[in-house]
């Protein structure tokens, strides 16, 4: 397999390395950059816990190479809070409604959520709650989770 040297921004920091061509992008976040909080759970794009926002896009991150992300910006859970510590609204929004128990599942949730919801983009709840399908809670805390989205939404919850 050969490899292939490849420059990107995480978390607005460039980062080069040298991957092989099957080098995930979760396993080069997660085991060669250090951003533990990129999940591997599934490793087939059923479980939603690897999702990293790419270009602005939300990306499962076990389904696309590292190679594929040469030039991209990329930001990981790592990535959203303040430099001091304020929590970005996603986070804080979970962090309210209770929507998380191990966390597990957690970092894929907060960065689909962060696509989607901007300054500019207001999605209603049908939207963010359609989002949430695509994550995998072991804990079963899915209401918590779901009341989140809600108040995201603008919704009174
Ligand atoms: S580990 Fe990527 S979707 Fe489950
Ligand atoms: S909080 Fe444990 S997997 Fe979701």
């Amino acid at each position: 397999m050969s490899d292939h040297r490849i420059e990107l921004t995480v978390n607005g920091q460039t980062r080069s390395a040298t991957v092989e061509g099957r080098r995930t992008l979760s396993d080069f976040l997660r085991i060669d950059a250090g951003y533990t909080g990129v999940h591997v759970g599934c490793e087939h794009g059923v479980c939603g816990a690897c999702t990293v926002i790419v270009d602005g896009r939300a990306v499962r991150s076990c389904l696309m190479l590292a190679v594929q992300a040469d030039g991209a910006a990329v930001t990981t859970v790592e990535g959203l809070a303040a430099p001091d510590g304020t929590l970005h609204p996603v986070q804080q929004a979970l962090r309210d409604a209770h929507g998380l128990q191990c966390g597990f599942c957690t970092p894929g949730i907060v960065m689909t959520l962060a696509a989607l919801t901007s300054d500019e983009k207001k999605p209603g709840a049908e939207t963010l709650l359609g989002a949430m399908s695509g994550h995998i809670c072991r804990c079963t805390g899915y209401q918590g989770i779901r009341k989140a989205a809600r108040a995201l939404a603008g919704e009174d919850v």
